[in-house]
């Protein structure tokens, strides 16, 4: 495990950072009308466990629970004998309280012009349908059902649908390749797929369909597979096994008698990159989950559903569409936006005009996205009236404090209170985050544990640290939206997240407390990249790399990028005189990022791939990543004394240097 202050690539400039910050208090217009007050700290603080049994309150239970909190570490039951159905708190409630007409969904297509407006009573009749014609095509309550879909609403009517009928369900993002949808499929047992035809991307038509059609040779038990007509391209079909969209599910009727479901039923499993090749399938149940989704959209968004118009500009297929696209909004019976496309999808302004016109409040994103419309320029988003906007998120990886402050100018206007938010698959929600009403927020910190959460930072020893100092991020008590576990691994589950620290959870990060006491996050201490906010593991390229016969041996580091974050950059080694010329070389690098996205997906694929003739290792054979680091990014070498051979590092390095610049970025 790498030193978490030094694996930030930037624990220097953030230390010199870290004593001259500046403080934003929040604008007292917000802070007057806060749903979070001063005071909640405390109040959760005195007894963290009772302070969510009271924002239960906020989900409508058919039976109530009768615990609050079973914890046998590391495995938690929430809400124990409550009995709740998550679709109906999602669309049926807002319904019979007379809210059926309130907008769910602005929906916004790629193409321009093409937009849908769906209220709570449509979703009530859109949900209820899909919901019978899964049942129609034999799904019952504990299956799993993986869903591969595009950004459009049929997609949350989908994972609504399975939710209530108590059937889990597997989003599985659309950027995914046959082979990774395979795997999912397989490891999760589902037994019948959602998806389209295909989806915009950059104003091309990618197709979906087909991909389920070759994951699916390797799924001999996927009995059904339910396709959206979205883009209208050509699908082979077979016939018993696929059905449309439009023939099953636009034939049912529009209401459906829910069942209730204990509050521990498995809602869904996402599957994340860990430490190894093979990705982790994260459990999430029902009852915690919905109340800590509710919850923390409340206070850290500041939601008041009367008037906001929120907007998670993310994708479904990840957790921060599922906790903050469909249910922490849905189940607070919010207005969102909900946009198909890239941001720059029809010109470079498109964000901006989706804003302007739909009023949009509160807008929610990543800081690859943030760093992405800060190159372009700051004329799009003042060419805009963005003054509905009132409040900002960021998640997915740290921000650095110029994106910090480029979004305050310049979408924020100075008056908007920026939220950095840190969370993870793992986490169900937000769990560190500053409060719009109360925090006054430093550029680049996520400052404090969300209330009736515990956290610390904590050394080699799992000492906490003092102020000022750095070291591993770690969870101090169960709270209500955390991982039951991992899909059919118990001991995974012990082992990656309970075991490096006994009884805390280890989230992989390192982080900082500043001389406040603030919480400023590093970045992964693990073999994890972050891609444009996108978890990638670095095994599980190399175990791409080495899937292809020619090569022997390969090493994977993400190298710090000014847009992306981190920045995929792969060493391999080839076997024999396979490549004779550079132009050899040349075209097999080139086949081989094709290799990498053809097995995990477009978004694994390396930016550089440097074919070399030994990797640098240890005297006991181990490849020292850290020095791969060092010469990626183009730094001084650190320590080489404990290499094999350290001419190796060094002839890397002059490779490297002398490629500088050659190599495209796509
Ligand atoms: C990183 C995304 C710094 C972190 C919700 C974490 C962050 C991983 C932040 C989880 C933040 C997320 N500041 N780093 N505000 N938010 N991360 O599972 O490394 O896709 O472990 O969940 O993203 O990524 P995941």
């Amino acid at each position: 495990m790498s030193d978490p202050v030094q694996s930030s690539g930037g624990g220097e400039a953030l230390s010199a950072l870290l004593h001259e910050t500046r403080r934003f208090p929040p604008p007292p217009e917000i802070a007057a009308q806060a749903n979070a007050q001063p005071g909640i700290y405390e109040d959760a603080a005195k007894d963290p466990v009772a302070w969510w049994a009271t924002q239960a309150e906020r989900i409508t239970w058919d039976t109530p629970f009768e615990r609050v909190l079973e914890w046998d570490l590391p495995f938690a039951k929430w809400f124990v004998g409550g009995k709740l159905n998550a679709s109906v708190n999602c669309v049926d409630r807002h319904v019979a309280a007379g809210r059926g007409d309130k907008v769910a969904y602005h929906w916004v297509g790629e193409p321009d012009g093409e937009t849908r407006t769906i209220t709570y009573g449509q979703l009530h009749a859109m949900v209820c349908q899909a919901a019978n014609a899964l049942v129609e095509l034999g799904v019952k309550t504990g299956n799993r059902v993986a869903i591969y879909m595009p950004m459009i609403p049929e997609t949350v009517v989908a994972m609504l649908a399975c939710a209530r009928l108590g059937a889990a369900h597997s989003v599985i993002f659309g950027g995914f390749s046959a082979e990774a949808l395979a795997g999912r499929i397989l490891d999760a047992d589902a037994r019948m797929v959602i998806t389209a035809d295909g989806g915009y991307r950059r104003g091309a038509k990618a197709a979906l369909k087909v991909n389920v059609d070759d994951a699916l040779r390797q799924c001999p038990d996927v009995r059904s597979v339910l396709v959206v007509r979205r883009t209208g391209q050509e699908v082979t079909w077979e016939e018993g096994r696929d059905h449309w969209w439009h023939d099953i599910v636009d034939r049912q009727p529009t209401s459906h008698e829910p069942e209730f479901f204990d509050a521990e039923q498995p809602l869904y499993i996402m599957y994340t990159s860990g430490t190894t090749a093979k990705p982790k399938g994260i459990l999430h149940t029902t009852g915690g989950y919905l109340v800590h989704c509710a919850t923390t959209h409340h206070y850290i968004f500041d939601i008041k559903p009367e008037t906001d118009v929120f907007w998670t500009a993310a994708d479904v297929g990840w957790v921060t569409g599922h906790s903050y696209i469909v249910y922490g909004p849905l189940a607070n019976g919010t207005t969102s936006v909900m946009y198909e496309g890239t941001p720059d999808a029809g010109g470079r302004d498109r964000w901006w005009r989706i804003v302007e016109e739909y009023r949009v409040s509160i807008l929610y994103t990543a800081p690859t996205t943030i760093r992405t419309l800060m190159k372009w320029g700051e004329e799009y988003p003042a060419a805009h009236d963005l003054s509905s906007l009132r409040l900002l998120g960021s998640v997915g990886e740290p921000i650095n404090p110029e994106a910090w402050m480029w979004y305050r100018k310049n979408v924020g206007r100075e008056r908007c209170p920026i939220v950095d938010t840190w969370w993870q698959t793992e986490t169900g929600g937000i769990l560190i985050t500053p409060l719009p009403g109360i925090t006054a927020t430093k550029p680049g910190a996520a400052m404090t544990p969300f209330p009736g959460i515990s956290a610390d930072v904590i050394d080699n020893d799992g000492i906490p640290v003092g102020k000022g100092q750095g070291g591993y991020l770690v969870i101090t008590a169960p709270w209500p939206g955390m991982l039951r576990g991992i899909w059919g691994d118990p001991e995974r589950y012990k082992e990656t997240y309970w075991s490096r620290f006994p009884g805390q959870y280890f989230a992989g990060d390192g982080a900082k407390k500043d001389d406040d006491g603030d919480l400023w996050l590093l970045g992964r201490v693990d073999d994890v990249m972050n891609i444009s906010g996108h978890r990638i593991s670095t095994t599980e390229i190399e175990h791409a790399l080495v899937g292809d016969s020619r090569v022997a041996e390969a090493a994977v580091v993400g190298a710090s990028d000014a847009t992306t974050g981190q920045a995929i950059v792969a060493f391999v080694t080839i076997k024999g005189d396979i490549v004779q010329t550079p132009e050899e070389g040349e075209i097999l690098v080139e086949e081989l990022r094709a290799t990498v996205a053809r097995t995990i997906g477009p978004i694994a694929k390396p930016r550089q791939i440097l074919l070399t003739p030994e990797l640098p290792k240890t005297r006991s054979g181990k490849i020292m990543r850290r020095l791969l680091r060092d010469v990626a990014e183009n730094r001084e070498l650190g320590d080489v004394t404990t290499l094999l051979d350290p001419t190796v590092v060094n002839m890397i390095d002059e490779k490297m240097k002398a490629r500088a610049g050659t190599d495209d970025d796509t």
